[in-house]
């Protein structure tokens, strides 16, 4: 009997130990949980959420319908008539008139690079700008204060300004779109007529001029066709790929043709340019357009707009706002995370900047550092 009991008691005793042990570790487990786990995951969302979101994207994203790409073919010692046959097109008897829109708000560095290249292919030129950002964030009419820089179109030139509604907390997509209606229009002031082609993109969105030189000669394109541009960053230094496509061509229809800048068509036009973003001269222009920018809840911090940090960001090749690439499959996120490569090429830009070398060097590989920087 006492020997039974005495095992009964061992027994109880090493359960009440392995109770107590257990206890102990979920005390520790749960005060790891509560004190370590979870602020460092609360903290890891408010500091980095976008990033896991982004870093998900292939899974709760696809990606937009491809494009059907069309081949472009281009060398200044081949005729107008071989290049529209190349492209499957047919030369025409006269050139197509040709309207270039912008929205402006303080790129005049891209205006005038993008304005000389296009120069002895466009009828009429036509600027908006408004005295509110996107954000409506009041701003000064721009263009108008260097005009006088502009003098080489003002014979070409339609120019309107609007005042801005400056609804606080509205969507800033609303005042773009508004903005955009009255460049439409401008556009009609300006005479533009059906079959007229209009180029539709941001001013720092510049198609090759031999690019719209062969759509106006030649017959035979889709009415509305997306070009492909290479994308840069900060400078011709940084040449982050060769997707940008929001910039198009339209053949002008009165009543239907709308200025907009998202998708509407499926064509897509290979090679057709430089897409320059954030390509500024000073850094306060930078800060200017990381508060004037449509997606202004990607600046979180106060800091990002720190000169210094700005200025560090701009010779790595980094993103200005810690975001990760908006990819749609991993193998291109992955392939894409971390700074941008620098590039040395400065072949194949626009002949205005080279030519002018002297005045636009922080556009050329190896020049990174901004006046007030
Ligand atoms: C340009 O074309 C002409 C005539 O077709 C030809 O003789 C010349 O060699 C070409 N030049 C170049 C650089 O291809
Ligand atoms: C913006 O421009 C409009 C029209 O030009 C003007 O009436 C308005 O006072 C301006 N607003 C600001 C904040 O400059």
């Amino acid at each position: 009997m006492k020997s039974v009991v005495r095992f009964d008691n061992l027994k109880i005793g090493s359960r009440i130990s392995r109770f107590r042990w257990m206890i102990r570790g979920i005390d520790l487990k749960s005060f790891v949980v509560m004190f370590v786990l979870i602020p460092t995951i609360v903290a890891g969302i408010y500091l980095h959420g976008q990033k896991v979101s982004y870093f998900l994207r292939p899974i709760w994203q696809s990606p937009p319908k491809p494009f059907i790409h069309l081949p472009h073919y281009y060398h200044s010692n081949v005729s107008m008539a071989s290049l529209c046959n190349l492209h499957g097109w047919k030369l025409r008897d006269y050139p197509r008139r040709v309207y270039d829109a912008v929205l402006f708000s303080n790129e005049i560095d891209m205006l005038t690079i993008r304005w000389k290249e296009l120069y002895p292919y466009i009828t009429q030129f036509v600027l908006l700008e408004s005295n509110s950002t996107f954000t409506s964030i009041p701003k000064s009419f721009n263009f108008a204060i260097n005009r006088n820089n502009f003098d080489f179109v003002e014979s070409r030139l339609t120019y309107g300004t609007i005042g801005g509604r400056f609804n606080k907390g509205e969507n800033p997509f609303v005042e773009e779109a508004y903005q955009r209606v009255a460049l439409d229009h401008l556009l009609r002031i300006a005479g533009i007529d059906d079959d007229d082609l209009l180029i539709m993109s941001d001013v720092d969105e510049i198609p090759s001029g031999h690019t719209i030189d062969v759509l106006r000669w030649c017959d035979g394109q889709p009415p509305i066709v997306h070009l492909n541009l290479k994308n840069y960053l900060y400078s011709f230094e940084f040449n982050l790929d060769h997707k940008s496509w929001r910039a198009s061509v339209h053949q002008y229809r009165k009543g239907s043709t709308r200025y907009v800048h998202y998708r509407q068509s499926d064509y897509l036009l290979a090679d057709s340019g430089w897409h320059c973003s954030f390509c500024f001269r000073k850094i306060s222009d930078f800060v200017f357009k990381m508060k004037a920018y449509s997606h202004t809840d990607r600046v979180r911090f106060s800091h990002y707009l720190d000169t210094k940090r700005i200025q560090a960001v701009i010779c790595s090749g980094a993103d200005l706002y810690d975001m990760l690439p908006e990819e749609y499959t991993f193998r291109e996120l992955i392939g894409k995370m971390g700074p941008i490569p620098h590039s040395y090429s400065a072949v194949h830009l626009p002949s205005y900047l080279l030519e002018n070398a002297d005045k636009y060097k922080y556009l050329f590989p190896g020049n990174c550092i901004r006046e007030d920087g």
